[in-house]
């Protein structure tokens, strides 16, 4: 059941948002939440089918624009045809792809797919389009492996871990004009990798005994912390991480050894 919003549904009227990897996952419900919130809402995916799913998903309100964020290029584009609308108000880098692999199992092509996709796409996103911004807010979705490790996902980890040191360092080059946040996702159902681990690999039980709250997350729960980051509640709220986990990254290393926690 999706979350009760605690925000005005007027909150996000006349802005225009830009969601990087809206087409699915964490990405399409953050577009149904801003949408739900009146922003004009634009979502990127770089296949055009997902992408026409996705907004029949979104009751054909949202703009597609189908690219790669790896295309500088047509990044480039994409943002001149948004800055011809009136500019982007607020920016949510989404877009990620990702497989399990150990780091000796990994092509050069392999680390270099996931990491262009995650670090060097986030970075494409933001020069063209954040670098146009006016104001308003950027949001990069990490993950909590950026600042622990990420052995399995070796290439996602110093992707993600790149992209949130990039997220400090825009916060801090971008004031006053835009402020730049991370968002950083715990296991959320449904998602492509969950559905690997919990389902495929019938881990569902384990990875809910690994969050302190006992239950894996919702996207749309996600989505609602990106609102806030958003909105005008955060408006001193820049160069942040707000970690969207249940609980997991708090549990350390000893919870489990002494509290069995
Ligand atoms: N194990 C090892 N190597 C793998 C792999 C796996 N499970 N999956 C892909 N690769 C390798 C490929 O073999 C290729 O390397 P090679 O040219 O040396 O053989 C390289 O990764 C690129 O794969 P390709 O499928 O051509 O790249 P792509 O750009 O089309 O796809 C990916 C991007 C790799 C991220 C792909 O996993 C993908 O499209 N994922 C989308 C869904 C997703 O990731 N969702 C989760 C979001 S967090």
């Amino acid at each position: 059941m999706p979350v009760e919003s605690a925000f005005r549904p007027d909150l996000f009227a006349r802005q225009r948002v830009l969601v990087t990897g809206g087409s699915s996952g964490i990405g399409l419900a953050i577009a149904q939440a801003f949408l739900a919130h009146g922003a004009e809402v634009h979502v990127l995916g770089r296949d055009a089918g997902r992408l026409a799913v996705a907004q029949q998903a979104l009751g054909g309100a949202a703009i597609p624009h189908a690219a790669d964020v790896r295309d500088g290029a047509r990044i480039g584009a994409v943002a001149l045809d948004l800055e011809s609308r009136g500019g982007v108000d607020v920016l949510v880098n989404a877009a990620a792809g990702n497989f399990p692999a150990p780091f000796s199992a990994m092509s050069e092509n392999a680390w270099r797919s996931v990491v262009d996709i995650a670090l060097n796409g986030t970075a494409n996103v933001c020069r063209s389009v954040g670098g146009r911004m006016k104001g308003g807010s950027v949001l990069n979705l990490v993950a909590g492996y950026a600042w622990t490790g990420a052995p399995g996902v070796s290439h996602s980890g110093a992707a993600k871990a790149g992209v949130l040191n990039l997220t400090r360092s825009l916060a801090v080059e971008w004031a006053p004009r835009v402020r730049v946040n991370a968002v950083s996702p715990g296991p959320i159902d449904g998602t492509e990798g969950m559905k690997r681990l919990a389902d495929d690999l019938g881990l569902r039980g384990a990875v809910e005994r690994s969050v302190p709250l006992r239950r894996l997350g919702r996207a749309d729960e996600v989505a609602q912390a990106c609102l806030f980051l958003a909105s005008s509640s955060a408006s001193y709220v820049t160069g942040a991480c707000l970690v969207v986990d249940g609980g997991q990254d708090a549990r350390g290393p000893f919870g489990e050894l002494l509290m069995g926690l």
